[in-house]
This record gives C-alpha cells, structure tokens and sequence, in this order.
C-alpha cells in the first residue's frame, strides 16, 4: 500500500512514517577554535530545530547568538562539532545548488553583467540557454530589472543588486532558501518591496525558506514560526508560531491586534537575550 498502512486494531488507513522535516538540527554543536590558541568559542550547544517542507522559519536573537552558524551549517559551509545537521534525512556533507544562499550583501560578480549572473548557476550546470533564457527573462520581469539586463552590479543601487542576487538564488529552482539578514542593508521602502517579493515567489514554489534578521517586524511579517535565540552559547531559547501567514499584506499587518500583541512579546524576549548578551560582555 503507498503511502499508508492499516492499523491491525481500528482497520483505518493510517500515513506511513511521516516525511522527514526538511531541515533537522539534532544537539548540533558548532566549537571555533580560539585564535593563536585563544579561548575556543561554543558558537552553539546542542541546537536542536525542525524546518518543515514549505515552512518560512525566522531565527531572530543580539549579534553573536549564533544565527549567521546556523545558516553555515544547513548550507554545508560549516560542519557541526556534534550532533547532526541533516535536510531531507540525509546529513549535509557540502554546499548543493538545492540549498541556495543569500547574504546580506549581494554576492555578485562584478565583471558579470545582471543577466549573466542570474543565470550563472544552469549555465555552470550546462543547462541549455534554451531552457534558462526564458526562466532568467521570467525572473528579470518580476523583479522589476528589465532593461538593466546587460548592466554592470556596480551601475545599480544596493536594492537592485540584492534582487539580481534573490533571482539568481531563485531561478536554480533550489529546494531550500537560507537568507542571512538579506534585506537589513537596505532602506525601509525597498526591504518592504523585497519582503512582498520573497512572500510571492514563495507562495508560487512552496520553497523552504530558514531566513536570518535582527528585526522583530520583518520576522512577524516573513514567517510562519519565529525562533528567538540567546547567546554565550548560542541556543534557541523561544519559539513563537504567527498566525495566518498568507496573503499577508503590510496595512493588514499593523491593523492586525493579535500581531501587535505578538510583537510585543517577541520585543520583550529579544531583548532580554540582548540584555543577558550584554551582561556576558568581557567589559559590561
Ligand atoms: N569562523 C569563525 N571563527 C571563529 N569564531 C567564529 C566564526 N564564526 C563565528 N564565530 C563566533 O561564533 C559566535 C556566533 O557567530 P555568528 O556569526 O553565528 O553570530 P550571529 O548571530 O550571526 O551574529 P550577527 O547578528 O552579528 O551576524 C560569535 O561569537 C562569533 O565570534
Ligand atoms: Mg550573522
């Protein structure tokens, strides 16, 4: 029987073993050792965290918590000191192009031009130009780029580059988005804009997005559950699931009581993991 089994006592169909979250941090540790034999720094003690298939997980907590090694561990930059990291079931050996990465600062190459970097990744693949073109011409579109195509990185503003960046991470059709702060270098009117787009795209892919950012609003706006975490060691200390993540609109948003509400808690615990950040500080 696919997909199900009958239980011997009620004879009802009953789902087989469920799928495996996407992404899976079983007690995963990360150790940096110190420099020129320095004090070594647990990044992370024992992180455990699910991702499911299509969910949008915010990791919200003060610098240094650990948030930017998380991401480095999934996208296979990093490996875990113990513990597991695994996507699909299978524990991340290395970087893949079904995981892509967006950083805060667009990662262009600056000899390329916009088009040429959105399709750099099928191109290196050897996908034929027949089948990329289109899907490149598709993501120029919706990210508002058309007629900067043949432009340079360096003749388009910050906003403009990290939409280059958002559809070359897109148009490799990856399974697994990971952002790290991909917005926070921009201003109030472009993030909004790029906050709309990623919500878009991801309700046409179901693409399973783990998305880093220090801001509270973003967070409640973006995801479906939001993970607070506390520093020295990193660690997930809270997590808050946000009602109604579709179709959210940004007017909605602020009308919305129980967001408000949310967003008051979500405030008060991010600051206390800052303020017990701070107290941890060699010179506080
Ligand atoms: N490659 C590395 N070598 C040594 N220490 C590292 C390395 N990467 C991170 N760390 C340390 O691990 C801890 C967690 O760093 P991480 O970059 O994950 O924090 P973060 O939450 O992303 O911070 P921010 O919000 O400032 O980006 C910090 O104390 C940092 O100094
Ligand atoms: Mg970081």
């Amino acid at each position: 029987m696919d997909g199900a089994r009958l239980t011997a006592a009620e004879g009802i169909a009953a789902p087989a073993s469920p799928a495996p979250p996407k992404i899976h941090l079983r007690d995963a540790s990360k150790r940096f050792a110190g420099l020129r034999g320095g004090t070594p720094t647990l990044a992370l003690d024992r992180v455990s965290l699910e991702v499911a298939e299509g969910e949008l997980v915010c990791l919200l907590g003060p610098s240094g918590c650990g948030k930017s090694t998380v991401l480095n561990l999934v996208a296979g930059f990093e490996t875990p000191s113990s513990g597991s990291v695994t996507v699909d079931g299978r524990p991340v050996g290395a970087p893949g192009p079904e995981r892509a990465v967006v950083f805060q600062q667009p990662q262009l190459f600056p000899w390329l031009s916009v088009l040429d970097n959105i399709t750099f990744g099928p191109r290196m693949a050897g996908v034929p130009e027949r089948v990329y073109r289109p899907e490149a011409e598709r993501y120029v579109r919706l990210i508002g780029l058309t007629g900067f195509e043949r432009h340079a990185p360096y003749h388009l503003s910050g906003g403009m580059r990290q939409r280059a960046a958002l559809a070359r991470a897109w148009i490799g059709n990856p399974r697994v988005l990971l952002m790290d702060e991909p917005f926070a270098a921009l201003d109030a009117q472009t993030r909004l804009t790029m906050q709309e787009l990623l919500l878009g795209l991801r309700r046409q892919t179901g693409t399973t997005i783990l998305f880093v950012t220090h801001d509270v609003d973003e967070a409640l706006f973006l995801a479906d559950r939001i993970l607070v975490m506390g520093s020295r060691p990193g660690r997930v200390t809270a997590e808050i699931r946000v009602p109604s993540s579709d179709a959210r609109d940004v007017d909605g948003f602020l009308d919305d009581p129980v967001l408000m509400a949310l967003r008051r808690d979500v405030v008060r615990l991010v600051r206390e993991e800052a303020r017990k950040a701070h107290a941890h500080q060699p010179n506080s």
